[in-house]
């Protein structure tokens, strides 16, 4: 054998050697040799390749470390469309969906596979004669993104499958994510390169598929399951779990956590179960699957436009999880209410991880007897801030201190009173800084401006460093003021600026919310929106104006003009109009209408609109509707059996119209 042939195989060995090793480790779980043994593989056949760039080819394991960067991302054009999955939240919709099978096959057996969901990013991946030819992203179900080059480095993907190669074109279907415990370690570098984390695995994961350069990605630790073999290449089997274990030994990654469940209701257990166990699993998982495993039945069940009828996911509730209290903290709130918080061990639940949790007041920390040190229950759900659920006691260690209610304010330390007979406890000081923090971390809340990035903890940097008094000044801050703050990188400054950037184009309605005027909530604030062409209009308005206002009553109204008489709010208003907030409402940017202007009554039952769809149509127009006939009332719109309004309307001698007429002032 010649020293050029030897070394030939000897390459050829190495990649089979690496693929082994690579099979091992992903598909199997069952690592037969050190890391350290696989880099000295991997090395040698690195310094043969490089010596003999001829012997290169592009499956070679030593690619995984990836390309050239990319351009942009090819769009292509799914041969069969990824659709999604129906998803249901309870053991009742999951026997719904059994129904439904069975009412399209009836009389016949159905067996069921239920499977992990994996909370990751779908990927469709297509090999011609055993490989790796192209990587699609889902996109929108009909075309995604090739992104092969970058699906090459993921070592968990096989370039080149293993077994008989009995068809020459196969399509795969599955998920790539990134395990929690590569997500952490991608994190910690990351703040130690001063880059932003990422807030969840599957962020990581998503972002980490669209980098442009695949060498970076192949720093990533991302990994797949795959679920689904598409087109001819399934038709040796007759089932799904045939389908996966031929794609396990086609060399695919697949997840061991799949079985068979003989009917519906053991399907519902399965997945009960796992609600429990995925916390142990180190990848994240968001629900279960439940598929029809008959290939034949499935194919006869079909889809819609939208989902398979043959499949449903079902959703875990919100997820509890458990962490240690370091401490409780008192915040004081914008009306001077003191809220203890629990500041936390920090864990990952439902997609972010959470810091800190709302302990409400006195009497909720006593009823979970929580102190610093416990172990407790937190849960969070949707957008809902956590919440400490309970205090896991057999963890307690010693005696710790009960927690109690400060008789000062933690912030100005003015004394606090707790009224008798009330929950809450507060702080009176008008001017405490603390309830400007409070204020400031409203208008950010995403209910209102939606600053995102700007939470309690930086709000009080800002006002404790003096660069804010109130959100007034959020405008104001200038990168370098926000990049000598302790904890925060110039990137995150930066982000922080163009968050607040894109806040003074928030529509009015949030604006008003954000202002934190007592009793104004989003849907008050709303119809002040609708009300008034901006936030002059709402300045000028009187108490009367305001009450007269459908939905808007007296307590309302007075505390709208208490807050808007105040030359400190005023001031506030005066910066935020400078900074180039926008405070026009939808009707403003309106031409002039016929309606521009007017006060309008509505009165009687409307037959084409609601009620409110006719007062939003009138705001739109520039009007205002109003509750009730005064002299100030320039329309009334009559619907059918109207009452006392049409009667003072008559005898005051206002303009009377109907429904029609009103239609054809608003053009509609
Ligand atoms: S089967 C309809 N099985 O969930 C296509 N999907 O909303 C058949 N997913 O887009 C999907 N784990 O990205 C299937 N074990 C699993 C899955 C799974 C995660 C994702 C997939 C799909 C989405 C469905």
């Amino acid at each position: 054998m010649g020293a050029k042939k030897s070394m030939r195989a000897r390459v050829a060995e190495l990649r089979e050697l690496i693929r082994l090793h690579d099979r091992k480790y992903y598909v199997d779980h069952l690592p037969e040799i050190t890391d350290g043994e696989y880099d000295a593989l991997m090395a040698e056949l690195a310094g043969l390749e490089r010596e003999h760039p001829e012997l290169v080819t592009s499956d070679s394991p030593t690619r995984r470390v990836g390309g050239a960067p990319t351009e942009g991302f090819r769009t292509v054009e799914h041969a069969v469309p990824m659709l999604s999955l129906d998803n249901t939240y309870s053991p009742e919709e999951l026997l719904a969906f059994d129904a439904r099978v069975k009412k399209r096959l009836p009389d016949e057996l159905v067996e069921y596979v239920v499977e992990p969901k994996l909370d990751g990013i779908s990927i469709s991946l297509r090999y011609v004669d055993g490989r790796l030819d192209v990587a699609v992203t889902r996109g929108d179900g009909t075309r995604g993104d090739d992104v092969t080059a970058n699906i090459r480095t993921i070592r968990a993907i096989p370039t080149k499958l293993s077994g008989r190669r009995g068809v020459s074109e196969v399509e795969v279907r599955g998920e790539v994510f990134m395990p929690r415990s590569g997500f952490e370690r991608l994190n910690r570098r990351r703040e130690s390169d001063d880059a932003a984390p990422f807030v969840n695995p599957r962020n990581a994961a998503a972002g980490s598929l669209k980098l442009r350069d695949p060498g970076e990605v192949a720093r990533r630790p991302l990994e797949a399951f795959f679920y689904q073999i598409v087109g001819g290449g399934a038709s040796r089997v007759a089932t799904h779990l045939e389908a996966i274990e031929l794609m396990r030994a086609m060399g695919f990654p697949v997840s061991p956590d799949i079985t068979l469940a003989a009917h519906i209701e053991a399907a519902v257990e399965r997945c009960q179960e796992w609600d429990d166990r995925r916390r142990d699993l180190d990848y994240e998982v968001d629900g279960m699957v439940v598929k029809v495993n008959s290939l034949e039945q499935q194919e006869r069940l079909g889809s819609t436009t939208k989902s398979p009828r043959w499949g449903i996911a079902y959703k875990f509730p919100a997820e509890a999880v458990r962490t240690v209290v370091r401490d409780i903290e008192v915040q004081v709130g914008r009306t001077g209410k003191l809220t203890p918080v629990a500041v936390l061990e920090p864990v990952f639940v439902s997609g972010s991880t959470v810091s800190r949790a709302t302990l409400h007041n006195q009497d909720e920390v006593e009823r979970l007897d929580v102190r610093v040190g416990d172990t407790v229950a937190i849960e969070k759900g949707g957008e809902v801030i956590p919440k400490v659920i309970e205090v896991v006691k057999s963890k307690r260690l010693g005696r710790p201190r009960r927690f109690r209610m400060p008789e000062t304010c933690p912030v100005c330390r003015e004394p606090v009173v707790r009224p008798d007979g009330e929950v809450d406890t507060r702080c009176r000081n008008e001017s405490c800084p603390g309830r400007s923090m409070g204020r400031i971390h409203h208008f950010a809340s995403r209910g209102a401006m939606d600053i995102r990035g700007l939470g309690y903890a930086l709000v009080r940097q800002l006002v404790d460093g003096g660069l804010v008094r109130d959100f007034g000044d959020l405008y104001r801050i200038e990168v370098d003021d926000l990049a000598a703050l302790p904890r925060m990188g110039e990137r995150s400054a930066e982000n922080l600026l163009a968050e607040l950037e894109k806040s003074k184009k928030r529509p009015l309605a949030k604006l008003i919310h954000g202002l934190g005027i007592r009793h104004v909530g989003a849907r008050v604030a709303q119809v002040l929106a609708e009300s008034f062409p901006d936030i002059g209009g709402l300045s000028a308005a009187s108490e009367e104006d305001l009450a007269a206002i459908e939905e808007i009553g007296p307590a309302i109204a007075a505390s709208i003009r208490s807050f808007l008489a105040s030359p400190r709010n005023a001031e506030v208003l005066r910066k935020l109009d400078s900074a180039g907030v926008n405070m026009r409402g939808r009707s403003a940017r309106q031409r002039k209408t016929a309606l521009t202007g007017l006060t309008v009554v509505l009165t009687g039952s409307l037959v084409r609109v609601t009620r409110h769809e006719a007062a939003a149509a009138i705001a739109e127009a520039g009007g205002r509707v109003s509750s009730s006939v005064s002299s100030k009332t320039d329309l009334v719109v009559v619907g059918g059996d109207p009452g006392s309004k049409h009667r003072k309307a008559l005898a005051l001698g206002i303009k009377i119209i109907d429904e029609t007429e009103l239609e054809e002032l608003l053009g509609i």
